[in-house]
This record gives C-alpha cells, structure tokens and sequence, in this order.
C-alpha cells in the first residue's frame, strides 16, 4: 500500500503568547502556523493569527501577502502592519525561512511515525435483517489515519453487505475503525478480515473461529450447572417428602 502521499500533510502550529492581563482576566496572543499537504512543500502556507479574547482580529496569510483585519480595531492595526515596509518584508519571508525551514525536522519528528493497530475480530448482533450474523473487525490505536478493511470469505474479497466506519479520531494521536459484514453462516467456510496499514509490512488477517466464543460457553456452562443443582434441590426435596409422608402414615396405623 502506498502510504507517502498522506504522511506528509500537517500543520506546524508555533503559539508566541504576547501578552497576558492576569488581573483583568485578558489576553491578547498570537498563532503561527506552517500549512501543507504535499510532500515536495510546494503547497506551503504561512499564516500568522492575531488574537484577543478568543476572537481572531488579525491575518497575515502568505498566500494574500498581506495583514487583513477582522474587526475595526484589527483593520487600522492591519493598515499599520502593512504600511511598516520591514516587517511587511519579514512576514512575506517566513513562509520560506521559518516554514520550509523547519518542515522537514517536524516531518521526521511526527509525520513518518507509525504504530501498528489492534485488530479484534468479534460477533455482533445484524441489524438489517437480511443475513442472521454479523461480524465486527475492529482496529484500534493505529496511526497514521490511512488504513484499509477488507473482508475475505474462501479467499475472495466480500463487497456487499460490508458497512465500514470513518477512521475515528481517538484524541491522542491515535485511530480507530470497525467494519461490519452481514452474512449468512455456511458449513466450513473460511471468513476473515484482512487490515493493511502503512505499520504493517504485510497485510494482517484475522480468520473468524466459529467455534462458540467465550461468552456463549460461559452462558452455557452457568446454566448447566444451575440446571443440576436445580434437580438435586428437587430431588433432595422429593425424597424428604416421600420420607415423612411414609412416616406420616405410619403414625395412625402404628
Ligand atoms: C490563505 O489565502 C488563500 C487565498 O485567498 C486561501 O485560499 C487560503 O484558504 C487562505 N488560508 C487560510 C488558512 O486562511
Ligand atoms: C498607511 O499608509 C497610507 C499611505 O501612506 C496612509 O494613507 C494611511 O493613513 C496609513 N495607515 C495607517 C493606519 O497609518
């Protein structure tokens, strides 16, 4: 699987905190940030945020060239940024200096990290009542996002009946994914889910084991055990029974 084209794509993002009014509860800060998606960097954009308050009043946007205002008091600050021929020429140099300067030890660093993912293989409960089984391949704490799901029965791909979820972002770096396949259970068949992603040097399969799983012969085993016990109690009962309603008649004849 190719894997280069979504590594190198990220944001760079450089926070300077300019200025904090503690006692007033204010703060005025801003956000710098390297954007690209292409790995040859041609793509690059260099913008830098100037916030108040949570409200964002500045933009210098490599791309515009120029410092844009947001609000009244953003836009004559703009015009001042823009009339300062120095910085003007600082900003308008960034996108290269400070930008693609520093791409590549981030891309290093961050964009080519992988980690593997744990697939799990498990019964689910179908929903669209077509097929009477489903089957959950689960993939969990991988990354990068990119990854592939695909389900084999006897060794050929399944297309239909498969439902697959979005990688889903897990907040720390990490994805996870669940494919489901509806199917209808045939005698010794082979069904198995097969994850390609960029950590794994070859494609990972899992094959289904239909023998009962755990919780099943779990169920299984408590409720024979509660079913002898429940005939020893009977028994134990009925013999007490039959003990004193034997003694019972015994009394008025004797
Ligand atoms: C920068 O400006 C370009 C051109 O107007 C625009 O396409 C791009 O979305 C802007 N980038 C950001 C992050 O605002
Ligand atoms: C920016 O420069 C222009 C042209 O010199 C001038 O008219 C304008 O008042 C300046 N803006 C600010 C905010 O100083």
């Amino acid at each position: 699987m190719s894997s280069s084209q979504h590594l190198i794509s990220g944001v760079i993002i450089l926070s300077t905190l300019l200025g904090v009014d503690a006692f007033n509860g204010y703060y005025e800060y801003n956000v710098v940030q390297c954007r690209f998606s292409s790995g040859d960097l041609s793509d690059m954009e260099y913008i830098r945020s100037y916030w108040f308050n949570k409200a964002e009043y500045i933009r210098f946007n490599s791309t515009v060239g120029k410092h844009v205002g947001y609000t009244a008091y953003g836009v004559y600050n703009a015009e001042l940024k823009n009339n300062n021929s120095a910085l003007l020429a600082q900003e308008r140099g960034e996108k290269d200096r400070y930008c693609k300067g520093n791409a590549p030890t981030f891309i290093n660093a961050i964009l080519t990290k992988k980690v593997e993912p744990e697939v799990r293989l498990t019964m689910g409960k179908a929903s669209t009542g077509g097929h009477p089984a489903m089957l959950v391949c689960s993939a969990y704490d991988f990354y990068p996002k990119m990854i592939r799901v695909t389900w084999h029965r006897d060794g050929r791909e399944v297309t239909g009946d498969v439902v697959s979820s979005e990688e889903l972002a897990d907040g720390d770096w990490y994805y996870q994914t669940h494919s489901h396949l509806e199917f209808t259970p045939k005698a010794g068949e082979k069904i198995s889910c097969v994850v390609e992603h960029a950590s794994l040097r070859e494609p990972l399969e899992i094959t289904w084991d239909p023998s009962m799983p755990e919780p099943e012969r779990n169920k299984i085993a408590i409720g024979a055990a509660a079913l002898v016990l429940g005939l020893i109690v009977t028994a134990a009962g009925f013999i007490y029974y039959k003990t004193k309603s034997r003694g019972r008649i015994l009394v008025p004849s004797g």
